[in-house]
């Protein structure tokens, strides 16, 4: 009898310690789990945002928040976080060069960060040993759209319109400084070269990963460079859709066949939407789905004080999980669509 008293009060002691610590946890013993999104208003963040809380269900709480496209909001959500107690944090920063702040504060508050999608720089991440980034790739996802564009030159030789054998383009970025965008453009152009094709930028802007700036940039560019345009690189699908829609506008894409190769990044559903209709070329599959997963058991590993590699993913330098991206044409598209 003595023995089970003294074995109830240990239980009673422990518990109460917990909820003395744990303030972040919600009503039914769920760890709460502070997610911050760098803007709600982005199509491949949506997904990824889907992604992780389908995978919190019934797991952990998640206090979901939209940025706005702005640090300073941001910095005041993390803020809050901690106040919050929460357990973890998931963090896709707005700018990736704030992250260091992020992690200082973090590392006050003795709460793990997993940053996605934008990238912090090597010495941020270093900062701290609770500090990981679960992202993809951005060469290889310039690599594979390179590649999409070199095999339709080499089989489509009126794809050269003014027979210079040099194949002139048009290159649409995301946000400028961001990981994707800067090496998406490099990569893409460097796979056209190293398959033996000559290349002539007719223009390049930054348009911020969105439909609607892509399509005024593209509709400058169709009325300034007209037929001389040979092959439109976007740095994801919203911006191809966007360039399409331009394109459309002028004549492409219709009865008279009128074409120009096009291709993006992300695989979203309207991007393989595009794909079935002939009027995207390509585009290299962002694995929102697994990196939103990724995301997801880094955070809830941490929160519940494990070790992140007794999850099914491969940690690379201690503190990487890298998504692997996959290009996706007109062969292989409807495996995607969901
Ligand atoms: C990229 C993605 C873009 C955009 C961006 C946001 O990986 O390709 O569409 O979502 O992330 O940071
Ligand atoms: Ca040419």
């Amino acid at each position: 009898m003595k023995k089970l008293l003294v074995l109830f009060l240990a239980l009673v002691a422990s518990s109460a310690s917990v909820f003395a610590k744990g303030g972040g946890d919600a009503a039914g013993g769920l760890p709460t789990i502070g997610v911050a999104i760098y803007r709600f208003d982005d199509t491949f963040m949506s997904a990824t945002r889907n992604a992780i809380q389908q995978n919190a269900a019934n797991v952990a709480t998640l206090r979901v928040v939209d940025s706005q496209n702005t640090q300073p909001t941001q910095n005041d959500q993390v803020d809050q976080f901690i106040a919050q107690k929460v357990r973890s944090m998931a963090i896709n920063p707005v700018d990736r060069t704030a992250a260091g702040t992020i992690v200082d504060k973090a590392k006050a508050a003795n709460i793990p960060i997993v940053f996605f999608n934008r990238e912090p720089e090597k010495a941020d991440m270093a900062k701290w040993e609770k500090v990981y980034y679960v992202g993809a790739k951005a060469e290889d996802s310039g690599t594979y759209q390179g590649q999409i564009i070199a095999d339709y030159w080499k089989a489509h030789p009126e794809a050269d319109r003014n027979g210079d054998g040099v194949l002139q383009y048009i290159m649409l970025k995301g946000q400028a400084g961001h990981q994707d965008a800067e090496l998406r453009t490099e990569y893409s152009i460097k796979a056209v070269t190293a398959a033996g094709i000559k290349v002539e930028k007719l223009a390049e802007d930054i348009a911020n990963w969105q439909v609607s700036e892509a399509t005024d940039k593209m509709s400058a560019y169709i009325a300034n460079f007209g037929d001389r345009i040979e092959a439109v690189f976007c740095n994801n699908d919203d911006m191809a859709l966007g360039a399409i829609q331009a394109l459309k506008n002028a004549g492409y894409f219709g009865a008279d066949g009128k074409y120009v190769p096009v291709v993006g990044v992300d695989a979203t559903a309207p991007g393989l939407q595009a794909l079935a209709e002939g009027t995207l070329l390509g585009t290299v599959l962002n694995d929102a789905a697994n990196q939103g997963k990724a995301t997801f058991e880094l955070a809830y590993a941490l929160a519940a004080g494990k070790d992140v590699r007794a999850t099914s993913w491969t940690i690379t330098d201690g503190k990487y999980v890298w998504v692997p991206y996959q290009k996706v044409t007109k062969e292989n598209y409807k495996q995607f669509q969901n």
